[in-house]
């Protein structure tokens, strides 16, 4: 469907996006739920596709039809890409099979001399990917227990147990809210949605987060709720995130300490969110701890 049928949901979708794109750092919420009435996907010749459904993100993430976009794209898409240091490009992030796989088993596994150039890349990678994604989940945590009284409240009397809030926190308001860029080098379907040859493809998990057909209420924060193994704040499939465990981990950790070390937490005034929708978060998030 062409964006200029500007009746279609198709084209309703990517005016939607557009919005996120350069407004809805503020709160993209309401937006997500606008794109959830529309469908799955949608596409906009020869602009992205974008996925925004539970379904449709995570068919993007797990189906190896769907690529990252590697050396060999770039090399297509943007020759000049090789004058840039800092690039990703020879990171896991950023390759596909069976690159990726050789990749993966060699940071899981041991570190040889040969893998110097990769393993510089892959620090880079760690550098960002685990420092602001954790740094965000545990500034979006704090905002949401300085704004929930009865969250602070039953964290604190140990009702909600931290893990459980902290599940329930990456649902519903993680820091990563768009997928690396894929594309899909031959046609297809997404969730009913013709994809055409070589797609940009754009996976909102932020959106399918709030998916209400595969989360009840998906407005509601609810450390209890039984379907939080559909979480994709992670990702999914062969890029799934390499430092979930630890992330999980340090926010658990970090929650209870913060509880414990100051009895009086408040907010010290209204913060300022980060710009951008990719990564969720804050610039600066006043506390007073008298
Ligand atoms: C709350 C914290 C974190 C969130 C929400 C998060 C989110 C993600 C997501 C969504 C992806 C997949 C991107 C895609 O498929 O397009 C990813 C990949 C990755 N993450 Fe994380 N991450 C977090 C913390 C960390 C930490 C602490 C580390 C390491 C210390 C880490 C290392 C990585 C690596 C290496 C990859 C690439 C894996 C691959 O391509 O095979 N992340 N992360």
């Amino acid at each position: 469907m062409a964006a200029s049928q500007t009746d279609t949901p198709a084209a309703r979708a990517i005016e939607i996006f557009a919005e996120l794109v350069t407004s809805g750092d503020a709160n993209p919420y309401p937006l997500y739920a606008q794109l959830h009435e529309l469908g799955d996907a949608a596409t906009a010749e020869p602009g992205p596709v974008i996925a925004f459904s539970h379904a449709a993100v995570s068919e993007v993430l797990r189906d190896p039809a769907y690529r990252v976009v590697d050396a060999a794209r770039l090399d297509e898409t943007w020759p000049g890409w090789r004058e840039h240091p800092s690039c990703l490009a020879y990171s896991l992030l950023l390759s596909n099979s069976p690159e990726h796989e050789r990749m993966r088993a060699l940071v899981a596994g041991t570190f040889t001399p040969s893998r110097v150039g990769q393993l510089l890349a892959n620090l880079t990678l760690l550098l960002f990917a685990g420092f602001e994604t954790t740094t965000h989940l545990l500034g979006n945590g704090l905002r949401l227990i300085l704004t929930t009284p009865e969250v602070e409240r039953s964290l604190r009397a140990g009702i909600m147990p931290a893990q459980a809030f902290v599940a329930e926190l990456l649902r519903y308001d993680p820091p990563v809210h768009l997928g690396t860029d894929r594309w899909r080098p031959e046609a297809g379907d997404l969730c009913g949605v013709p994809i055409p040859a070589g797609s940009r493809v754009m996976a909102l998990l932020g959106a399918a987060n709030r998916d209400p057909r595969t989360f009840a209420e998906p407005d509601r924060f609810d450390p209890a709720r039984p379907d939080g193994a559909s979480l994709l704040s992670f990702g999914a499939g062969p890029h799934y995130c390499l430092g979930a465990a630890l992330a999980r981990l340090e926010a658990t950790v970090a929650f209870p300490l913060l509880l414990d070390g100051f009895p009086w937490l408040a907010s010290g005034g209204e913060p300022v969110r980060r710009s951008g929708v990719g990564l969720r978060g804050y610039d600066t998030l006043p506390v007073t701890v008298s």
